[in-house]
């Protein structure tokens, strides 16, 4: 084709405008911060809500330039039943899905599901503390996910649309669970029928009476409102509902490892206040339900109480083979340290 000397400059000047423009670009993207994700389910003024926060405050103060952090509180982003994969995916960089929520990924974990193994969250953080608390942080390595560290919510409380004071009063209930083989155990062993639903769906589930009662935490009972729709809550403490903050291998490996150390030092800092913040939490939710008139909070007896140990307890028999015998001794042993 014969061009005019115009119409040669005109297209030397595109090809330096469209030069320019691809520069500034990668100039751009090379400047631009590196962004994490962080999806969870729960409210934002809970143990989990406010570490979360305090992660994204404290990066922004320490590395705005370089990491951008992004909350998704209450399942805006992803549900506890998607959120795993998407970080597979690559959609999401972190969450910290509640230890019942793994067994998809592994057989370990389960460990701290079983009923009545943990006194309290002194127990639970010496053992999470330990060799093999630490070592289960690898757990889910095959599978591309890598546990940064532990996160408290608290001892899961029984609520329900009957009082229950023994075991034989939650006969034949339904009870929402997390997706857990042994929280499905545990409430077989009682007679009730327990189903998976993702947390999102509780509160509707309770309101429209599809199903009688569930498990959780002060916390997530008093800032997901349960206790409305609830009249009886029973402090069994029989259970632990702790968080692993999770991370693909393939993101957290991928940081440069100044930018890595930078970002795992501001999440430890924001573990160690959510983990304060669930222990101040757990008493001033409780306080909070009792104050609010809206549910009854039913203590147990000594007597009543060891006649739920006593039928839930014979659950960890049931998974002794995958979880190993070895470490559910260990981590029991923790309550006499
Ligand atoms: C639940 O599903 O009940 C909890 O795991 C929610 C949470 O993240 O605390």
């Amino acid at each position: 084709m014969r061009r005019t000397p115009s119409a040669l400059a005109l297209a030397a000047l595109t090809l330096a405008a469209t030069t320019a423009s691809m520069l500034t670009t990668s100039i751009a993207n090379a400047a631009d911060p590196i962004v994490i994700k962080f999806s969870h389910v729960v409210a934002e003024n809970t143990p989990k809500g406010l570490m979360a926060n305090k992660f994204k405050a404290l990066i922004a103060e320490r590395m705005g330039d370089k990491v951008l952090v992004e909350v998704y509180p209450n399942s805006q982003l992803f549900g506890d039943d998607n959120v795993l994969e998407a970080m597979q995916l690559g959609d999401v960089q972190l969450a910290a899905p509640a230890l019942s929520k793994f067994s998809r990924y592994t057989d370990l974990i389960a460990l701290y599901d079983l009923p009545f193994l943990f006194e309290d969250l002194d127990a639970v953080d010496r053992f999470q503390q330990s060799e093999q608390g630490q070592a289960m942080l690898d757990a889910m390595k095959k599978k591309g996910l890598i546990g940064l560290g532990y996160l408290h919510n608290g001892m899961k409380q029984l609520s329900s649309s009957q009082p229950l004071r023994v075991p034989e009063d939650a006969r034949g209930l339904k009870f929402r669970i997390m997706a857990s083989p042994v929280l499905e155990a545990q409430f077989k062993a009682l007679d009730a029928a327990p189903l998976k639903k993702p947390f999102s769906e509780v509160f509707t589930l309770l309101q429209t009476r599809a199903i009688d009662g569930q498990e959780n935490t002060w916390s997530n009972i008093y800032s997901k409102k349960f206790h409305e729709v609830q009249p009886y809550i029973t402090e069994t403490n029989h259970g632990l509902l702790d968080y692993m903050v999770v991370s693909s291998n393939e993101f957290w490996n991928g940081l440069p490892d100044d930018v890595r150390a930078d970002v795992k030092a501001a999440l430890d800092e924001s573990l160690a206040y959510g983990n304060q913040i669930a222990r101040d939490k757990a008493d001033e939710d409780r306080q909070a339900i009792i104050d609010s008139k809206r549910s009854e909070v039913i203590e147990l007896t000594p007597e009543q109480r060891a006649q739920w140990v006593q039928i839930m307890k014979p659950v960890w028999k049931q998974f002794e083979k995958e979880i190993g015998a070895e470490l559910i001794e260990a981590a029991y042993a923790t309550n006499q340290q």
